[in-house]
């Protein structure tokens, strides 16, 4: 009973690793394909706000490196998929983890 315990418990910790390494770790960095993807899911829904090329419009500009809510890979993540106080909407529901991360690899192709 006890072993059975401690098995559920290293598969609970396993599988939460493997969950938060997906959202810290950009599978797409640098690939052009997402690029591409990331560049049509950001034309459709966050150029009303941000602007054509994400340079900025009633929304903050995304071609400029030192980004308000940190700049790593994983800060763009949980910026876009959780939405943040000051009007950004989250993407979590309606992009999912896959599209997120595309849109992530094209900002960091615009950044300045
Ligand atoms: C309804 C308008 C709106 C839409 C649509 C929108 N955003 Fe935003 N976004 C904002 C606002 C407003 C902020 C500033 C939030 C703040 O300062 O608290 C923001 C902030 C951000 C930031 C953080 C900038 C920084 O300096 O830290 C990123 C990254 C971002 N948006 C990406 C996106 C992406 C990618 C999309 C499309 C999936 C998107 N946004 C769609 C309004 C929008």
């Amino acid at each position: 009973m006890k072993k059975l315990f401690t098995l559920i418990i290293c598969f609970t910790i396993f599988s939460f690793t493997i969950v938060s390494a997906q959202q810290t770790k950009n599978p797409y960095a640098g690939n052009q394909q997402a690029i591409k993807e990331g560049a049509e899911i950001f034309k459709k829904n966050c150029e009303a706000c941000h602007g054509p090329g994400g340079k900025g419009d009633i929304c903050p500009d995304l071609t400029k490196k030192n980004k308000k809510y940190g700049n790593s890979d994983s800060d763009l993540f949980a910026t876009i998929s959780k939405g943040r106080p000051g009007g950004m909407p989250n993407w979590d529901t309606s992009l999912g983890t896959d599209r997120i991360w595309k849109v992530v690899t094209y900002i960091r192709s615009i950044e300045k």
